[in-house]
């Protein structure tokens, strides 16, 4: 029986590499990509969703565009550095040639979730601001999702985006503490985890012995990805951040998990941390907050070969 997801995205080169990752993936329906701002404005990571369902050969996945700014502040603009000027390792793709859906990337999950009670796992790998703005127009997703799987936040670990917190969290702190507060199932692949899933230069050097579509384009893509990591953290590979998450949903038993219900400080330096409330007694801040599933623990070199298994093998 597959597993009906939903992508929330801001494609983004490690977006690229978890969609295709997900439709290589027998386990997985992917029923839709909705797509949001932070690699790339919301604008450009709809046009590159496109273009990667394209370069997939499945144009039949349907992309709805999402909210151009986060929930409470102004979108603090793209990181070309890390995914280049167009989000896909500077490649100057040609536009894509079918278009969005006609709605909003919140009121599509609605739809989808109302419509297959119990069936629809979000999977959010960019910030919340599409996941908050659907509970706050239909809190009934809550019981209704089956679960979200999300890409983001650090528990108990430094930050990427600053030192205090993960890019995700930290381009929407306000839509990310709705989402941890509100009262359904959510795993966290945080940096506790994902900064220890590390794919080498010989483990990407394997994505050239196919030569498909996707692989080429990952191919492509990747050496403007690595060279952030090169710079940024003397890394001779890349942190897979994103494909954790679809990882997570295919198989669980590659993460070790605690039950912590999680805080977002808003305010300050610290803005966009997340803190969990770890141990047993609950201060104030946490309580009355459901608990969250969060990472801890992965085990890098198995999540690797899954990844491999499904885009190369
Ligand atoms: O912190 C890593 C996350 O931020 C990933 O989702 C990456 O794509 C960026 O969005
Ligand atoms: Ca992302």
């Amino acid at each position: 029986m597959t597993r009906k997801i939903i992508i929330d995205t801001d494609p983004g080169i490690d977006d690229a590499m978890a969609i295709f990752f997900a439709l290589r993936s027998p386990e997985l329906d992917v029923i839709g990509l909705t797509t949001i701002f932070g690699n790339v404005h919301t604008t450009l990571a709809t046009t590159n969703a496109l273009r990667l369902l394209e370069i997939a050969n499945r144009s039949d996945i349907p992309v709805i565009k999402g909210a151009d700014n986060p929930i409470a502040a102004e979108y603090e603009g793209p990181v070309p550095f890390v995914h280049g000027n167009d989000g896909q390792g500077n490649l100057d793709l040609p536009p894509p040639t079918s278009k969005a859906l006609d709605t909003t990337a919140a009121e599509w999950i609605i739809e989808q979730i109302m419509t297959h009670p119990g069936k629809v796992t979000l999977v959010p790998i960019g910030p919340l601001t599409n996941i908050a703005l659907a509970l706050r127009l239909e809190p009934r997703i809550a019981e209704n999702v089956q679960e979200v799987v999300l890409m983001g936040g650090n528990a108990v670990v430094p930050g990427n985006a600053t030192p205090a917190a993960e890019a995700n969290i930290h381009n929407d702190p306000e839509a990310a503490d709705l989402v941890f507060g509100a009262n359904w199932r959510v795993t966290m692949i945080g940096l506790d985890v994902t900064h220890r899933v590390n794919m080498t230069r010989a483990d990407i050097a394997r994505y050239a012995e196919v030569g498909s579509a996707m692989t080429n384009h990952v191919m492509r893509m990747l050496p403007v990805y690595q060279g952030y990591f090169e710079k940024a953290y003397g890394s001779d590979g890349i942190y897979v951040h994103d494909s954790s998450a679809v990882a997570y949903v295919i198989d669980p038993t590659l993460f070790r998990t605690e039950s912590w219900s999680i805080r977002v400080e808003t305010m300050g330096i610290s803005r966009g941390k997340t803190w969990p409330s770890l141990g047993e007694v609950v201060l104030p801040p946490w309580q009355n907050r459901p608990r969250v599933n969060v990472a801890v623990d992965v085990d890098s070199p198995r999540l690797v070969a899954l990844e491999h298994a499904r885009m190369i093998e």
